[in-house]
This record gives C-alpha cells, structure tokens and sequence, in this order.
C-alpha cells in the first residue's frame, strides 16, 4: 500500500500503448469499490478511449495537451449533487475523489500513470460526452503507460505542519 502511495505521481506524458482490457476493468473496480457516504454509490465514470473525444477533452481542459495524448481519459462523475452530510458539507465531491484515489493507487500498481484534472470546463466537458443536465463532472482523470519510470522526491509539508493533537 505504501508503496503504491509513495509512487503515485501527476503523470503528463504517456506512451501511444493501449490500456488492456483486464487492467482498466482493474483500476474501475478499484473505484467501485470505495466508500461513499450512506453508501449512496452516486460516482459514474465515463471511460473515454476516441482519439477524436480525448483531443476535444484537452480543449475543454484549457488546452492542457496531455489530456488528449493520454489513451484513456475518465470523466468522474456525481448523478446527486444535491445531498448533504449532517456536517453541512455536500457528499458527491467527497465521494468521487475517494474513488479516484482508489482508482489511481490501484493504477500505479499496475504500472500506469494518472493525473487529476480539475482545470477544466464543466459545461463543454457535457456537451462533449452527453452528460445529462443534472449530473455533475466533479474531476477528469488521464489514465496510460508513462513515458517515464514513475515515482521520486515529493513535495510536501511535514507532518508537524499538518497534525495537532488533541486540540487545533
Ligand atoms: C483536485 C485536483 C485537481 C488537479 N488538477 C490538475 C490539472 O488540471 N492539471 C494538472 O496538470 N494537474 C492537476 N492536478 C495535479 C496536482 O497539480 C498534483 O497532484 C500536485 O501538484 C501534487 O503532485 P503529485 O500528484 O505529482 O504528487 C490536480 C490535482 C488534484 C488533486
């Protein structure tokens, strides 16, 4: 598990190799499998694998050309976006990035590279896709072999920066 969190990285070029079958099955199935809350299940992944689609999503993306050399791009979806915990904050984002953090950890065990994409315009991603009016795209995910060995140096805060115990 570890492993696979160290290793995780934003991937921005990938090999022109197709994703096989079994292990995109594998990485969805990572994400099927994640917690919601209530365990509504309301994440919907959109697989897209048209050359065509995925270049029209990298414009959608602000023109980040990755996106369409990627070959395979997810539209992580939330069909409710209206319901709220008893803590105030709505559920579907939540529930989406756990199943893609699922999805991305199970990835880089298989030996292929994602990177997250929240740069990128909701509307135009819809109309690319079809996405009915009332479901939501939370995130869009790159998914493919890297063109590079993975992993390396994070930057990141330390922990003392980032945990208080027993009181803020
Ligand atoms: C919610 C979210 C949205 C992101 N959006 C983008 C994006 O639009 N384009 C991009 O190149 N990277 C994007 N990233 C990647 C972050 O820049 C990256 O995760 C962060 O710099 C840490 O680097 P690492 O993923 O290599 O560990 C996004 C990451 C997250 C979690």
């Amino acid at each position: 598990m570890m492993e696979a969190i160290r290793k995780r990285c934003s991937v921005r070029s990938y090999l022109d190799k197709p994703i096989e079958e079994e292990k995109l099955n594998l990485v969805l199935e990572a994400a099927r499998l994640a917690p919601s809350a209530g365990n509504r299940q309301e994440s919907r992944f959109v697989v897209v694998r048209d050359k065509e689609k995925r270049q029209r999503l990298a414009e959608a993306a602000s023109g980040q050309s990755f996106v369409g050399q990627a070959p395979v791009v997810i539209a992580c979806c939330a069909v409710d976006a209206d319901h709220k915990m008893p803590c105030g904050q709505f559920s579907y984002p939540i529930d989406v990035a756990i199943a893609m953090d699922h999805l991305t950890l199970k990835a880089t065990e298989e030996g292929l590279g994602t990177c997250w994409i929240g740069a990128f315009y909701e509307a135009q991603v819809k109309e690319i896709l079809g996405v009915p009016e009332e479901v939501r795209v939370v995130e869009l995910l790159t998914l493919g072999y890297p063109q590079s060995e993975i992993g390396g140096e994070k930057i990141r805060k330390r922990l003392d920066e980032i945990v208080k115990y027993e009181k803020w």
